[in-house]
């Protein structure tokens, strides 16, 4: 019912923001995969609140314990559970919450779909969900590293009007992780990171796009006609809280050029079949084409801002609501490991699937 995601490498996530805790099955993992906490750890300290000036203050260590499915250091091919407790509850910052929504935030359509909510944290629909995608993620990545030298590697393009110039070289993760704003291009980054103190200050919030890129990958992942790999990707992105876009390769822009100038013409590279430029964002018919994977995601705003703003009550009378609580200035600095995770998540699918299908027989 919405809470699982990928065919043959899926997972299903659970838990609230102010419940429990927060988790993830994976089931399908290939068996024998070197697995440790660390592996995993690595990748949720990423994304945790508090881990910079320009996040979230809150302080959640999100320390993951491996609760089965690795035995003795090696996956068992069994369902991996994953387990991250919840901590640094303030639900007193959320008492005005329960009965007027947020502008913006899910805490209306929650209210009015299910007819309850846990309005603390906003549940379900916070962000602390993607800590189990995050987990499973790390899973992934390291998978696809070891089966072709995989890397995904995603970093903030822009944020308000702020925009990095084009990153031709595929980035390195020093260089993304070298600014609090996860942006490799030096002068840009600090321009961002100025631009969301200010924004911070006056209790306001920004977005901005998100650039991810993926190397080393094969010719023919992706399952047209309905599970083209832009499509999976698309999904996979837009399942993401405050996503507002995704697009491939020249994406919207694309739009504006005519087809001899669009044209990635076929050429020999290296010894094999190459193209000379990538507006395609290395996908051709819903199937990985072997060039660099490039799509962008738009993020939104955060919703939560510091200021008063109008809005209804749950009987649906006009009031105002001051917004209280700690919360992201801006949620792209943290969304940068989740958008990977989400991209390995889709790609490890897609190459168990081809696999399956295409390199399973020798007819
Ligand atoms: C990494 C990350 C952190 C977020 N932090 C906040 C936050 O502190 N405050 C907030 O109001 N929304 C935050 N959000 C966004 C909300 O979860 C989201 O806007 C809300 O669930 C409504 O969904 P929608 O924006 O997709 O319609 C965050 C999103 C992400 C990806």
């Amino acid at each position: 019912m919405g809470n699982s995601f990928g065919t043959l490498f899926r997972i299903s996530t659970w838990g609230e923001s102010h419940g429990g805790g927060i988790g993830v099955v994976i089931d399908g993992c290939p068996p024998r995969l070197l697995l440790s906490e660390e592996d995993i750890q690595s990748e949720l300290d990423r994304r945790r609140p508090g881990q910079s000036e320009i996040t979230t203050p809150r302080k959640e260590s999100d320390k993951a314990t491996i609760v089965s499915g690795v035995y003795e250091g090696l996956t068992l091919g069994t369902p991996i559970a994953i387990y991250v407790p919840n901590g640094d509850h303030r639900p007193e910052a959320y008492k005005e919450m329960k009965d007027k929504f947020r502008p913006s935030h899910a805490d209306f359509t929650y209210q009015t779909k299910f007819g309850i909510r846990n309005h603390e944290g906003g549940g379900r629909s916070s962000a602390r969900e993607t800590i189990g995608r995050v987990a499973a993620g790390a899973i992934a990545q390291k998978i696809l590293k070891q089966a072709n030298n995989i890397e995904v590697r995603a970093f903030i393009r822009r944020i308000h009007t702020i925009e990095a110039p084009e990153i031709k070289e595929f980035p390195s993760l020093e260089a993304v992780e070298a600014s609090p704003v996860r942006c490799p291009h030096p002068e840009t980054a600090e321009a961002m990171v100025n631009f969301i103190k200010k924004m911070r200050s006056k209790g306001d919030s920004v977005g901005g796009v998100i650039e991810c890129r993926v190397k080393n990958l094969p010719v023919g992942l992706g399952v047209p006609v309905f599970d083209r790999l832009e499509a999976d990707l698309a999904k996979a992105m837009l399942s993401l809280p405050a996503t507002k876009g995704f697009e491939v390769g020249s994406g919207f822009a694309g739009t504006e050029l005519i087809g001899s100038e669009h044209n990635d013409v076929f050429i020999e590279k290296d010894g094999h079949v190459g193209t000379a430029t990538n507006r395609s964002g290395g996908v051709q018919g819903g199937i990985s084409n072997g060039e660099e994977l490039v799509f962008r995601v738009a993020f939104k705003p955060t919703a939560t801002i510091l200021q008063n703003q109008a809005t209804v009550d749950s009987d649906g009378q006009e009031t105002e609501l001051m917004g209280r609580g700690r919360h992201d200035p801006c949620v792209l600095p943290r969304a940068v490991p989740i958008v990977e995770s989400m991209a390995a998540l889709v790609l490890v699918d897609h190459w168990m699937r081809h696999k399956a299908q295409c390199e399973s027989f020798n007819f």
